[in-house]
């Protein structure tokens, strides 16, 4: 790693943070539940949406569970949701309503479930079962940006964050923001899709082509929707249409500016020279890129 990025004593780290298998997690996801991912109870019609945190996760979410519904709107539109789609591994103390492990036994199959566990905690009975599984990914110079908001607008999530972003971007280089290393993350994943049945979705081609991310979604899981169909389903989804609906105090945190390239209102030259040197070291021999102009 470039040196640009070693933590010296002077950086920042919420206290309370734990790393399970290699993987930093905040005190919301309980390891002795990972521990034991047969408290799961996956079922094999499950879809999961898994992603990096900050990479269009809500967007694809909100996709297929109109896809799923054939284009109906109103289970999204009269449901929260945070009410709607479990987050698997989320089981905040202080808020039984969201836990994700129980909300997941309480929904109606085919279950939609959100995850951004990294490969190798994830259940593994979901991948030996084939339950579809749709991967979203961004490129890490506006993922970085769009978490270090995130840390900032939802202050109890994660400890209250007290350092800048050139402090937070040496965490996500060296992996320490919530759900662990982006580089481990998304090889990780990456390898799986190109073994198995999965979707892989880029949130810069979503941006530049949504139409198309409905199809691919529709296709993938076996949903054959009229052409008015997906228009209508795309243009729900759209950035505008969603910050509209999304008003609560914590839905709101989920949709900030949906653009590619915010990223350079917070890198300094020298942290992007830095950042593509590791960039290019880490993803050489992947054969996955991502482009952030
Ligand atoms: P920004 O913070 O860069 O704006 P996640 O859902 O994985 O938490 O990702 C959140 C990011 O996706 C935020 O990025 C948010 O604005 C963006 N986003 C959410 N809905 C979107 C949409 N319909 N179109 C484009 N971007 C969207």
């Amino acid at each position: 790693m470039a040196d640009y990025f070693k933590l010296n004593s002077d950086y920042y780290e919420v206290p309370g943070h734990f790393t399970f298998k290699d993987v930093y997690l905040s005190k919301y996801v309980r390891k002795d539940t990972l521990e034991r991912p047969e408290l799961y109870q996956i079922k094999s019609d499950d879809i999961f949406v898994v992603s990096f945190p900050k990479s269009g996760t809500t967007w694809v979410l909100e996709l297929t569970q109109l896809i799923i519904n054939k284009g109906d709107p109103t289970y999204s539109e009269s449901v929260n949701h945070f009410d709607r789609i479990p987050f698997m591994e989320f089981e905040p103390e202080n808020y039984p309503k969201r836990n994700g492990l129980t909300a997941m036994q309480n929904i109606e199959s085919p279950r939609l479930l959100k995850s951004h566990l990294p490969i190798h905690v994830f259940p593994p009975q979901a991948l030996q079962m084939g339950c579809k599984i749709i991967l979203v990914a961004r490129n890490p110079k506006d993922t970085v940006a769009s978490y270090y908001n995130f840390y900032q607008a939802l202050p109890p999530l994660f400890g209250d964050y007290k350092g800048d972003f050139s402090n937070y971007l040496k965490l996500f280089v060296n992996g320490k923001v919530v759900f662990g290393d982006w580089f481990d993350f998304t090889l990780g994943w990456w390898k799986y899709v190109e073994e198995k049945n999965a979707l892989f979705l880029k949130y810069e081609d979503m941006k530049r082509d949504p139409r198309d991310a409905t199809v691919k979604i529709s296709e993938y899981l076996n949903c054959n929707l009229s052409d008015e169909v997906i228009d209508e389903i795309t243009e729900r989804c759209s950035f505008a249409r969603m910050k509209t609906k999304f008003q609560g105090v914590e839905e709101r945190a989920f949709m900030r500016k949906g653009a590619i390239g915010d990223w350079k209102h917070y890198f300094t030259v020298a942290e992007n020279e830095a950042f593509d040197e590791v960039y290019n070291e880490k993803m050489k021999d992947s054969g996955l890129s991502f482009d952030w102009e």
